[in-house]
């Protein structure tokens, strides 16, 4: 199970030092959000900011590309570090073979991730171009939001895709996720968690990871996420 906290809920002026704090925690990835003011209602940061926090860590940086143009920020932030670059579903299919192509010719991971309102069938043609599926749990833009339980059905779809097709794919989700989402996704089939307000919010980060981590395995060890969809398929 990874986990992978995100930066977005930490204090924009410390985070350099929060920086240091997750990769100190025993989290497996960094999660950073990257936001236009046109894909998304809001602006976060962008590779300059990244670029600054490379020194500060080892740590597996997830990029996750919340953008209406991410062809002209693949670049800069292979430079600035990034080990995933995740685009999404929504930008269309004409665009999304060749971007996703793009990220693995510049050899680092590449990411999938599909809104909860999109229909996770976009996400199919491209499962074998694919490191990671990210499954929104929220609509993007805000941290702190709810997790939208709708969403489950994805995760346990793009589970059984990998596991009849053979694929390698992680299946991520995002948004929302605590203690007792975190292990929701887990029994659906998610094996990477993106958290920022419950984990942050937290005094001790390393206690927070730890416990969410082993929830969430227990509840993997369940796999109940099976039995689910073969017992009553869903309408995607
Ligand atoms: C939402 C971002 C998320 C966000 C999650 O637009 O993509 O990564 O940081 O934050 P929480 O865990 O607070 O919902
Ligand atoms: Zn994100």
């Amino acid at each position: 199970m990874i986990i992978a906290p995100s930066l977005l809920a930490a204090n924009f002026g410390r985070f350099a030092k929060e920086t240091e704090r997750i990769s100190r925690s025993g989290a497996d990835w960094l999660h950073l959000d990257i936001m236009d003011g046109n894909f998304v209602p809001n602006i976060s940061f962008g590779p300059q900011v990244v670029k600054t926090l490379r020194p500060v860590t080892r740590i597996f940086f997830d990029v996750h590309l919340m953008c209406a143009k991410p062809e002209i920020l693949l670049a800069p932030f292979k430079e600035a570090g990034a080990n995933q670059l995740t685009i999404h579903v929504e930008l269309g299919e004409q665009a999304l073979t060749q971007l996703l192509w793009k990220v693995k010719s510049m050899g680092l991971k590449a990411g999938l991730a599909v809104n909860p309102p999109t229909s996770i069938s976009l996400v199919r043609p491209h499962l074998d171009q694919i490191d990671t599926l990210l499954v929104m749990t929220v609509n993007p833009g805000f941290g702190g939001q709810s997790f939208i339980y709708e969403t489950l059905p994805k995760i346990q779809q793009a589970a059984a895709w990998r596991r009849e097709g053979g694929f390698g794919y992680r299946i991520e989700v995002d948004g929302g996720v605590n203690n007792q989402t975190a292990a929701e996704c887990a029994r659906a089939g998610a094996d990477t968690l993106v958290s920022g307000t419950a984990l942050l919010g937290k005094r001790s980060l390393r206690a927070a990871v730890t416990k969410m981590r082993r929830l969430a395995e227990k509840a993997a060890a369940n796999n109940s996420g099976q039995m689910v969809l073969e017992a009553a398929p869903v309408t995607l």
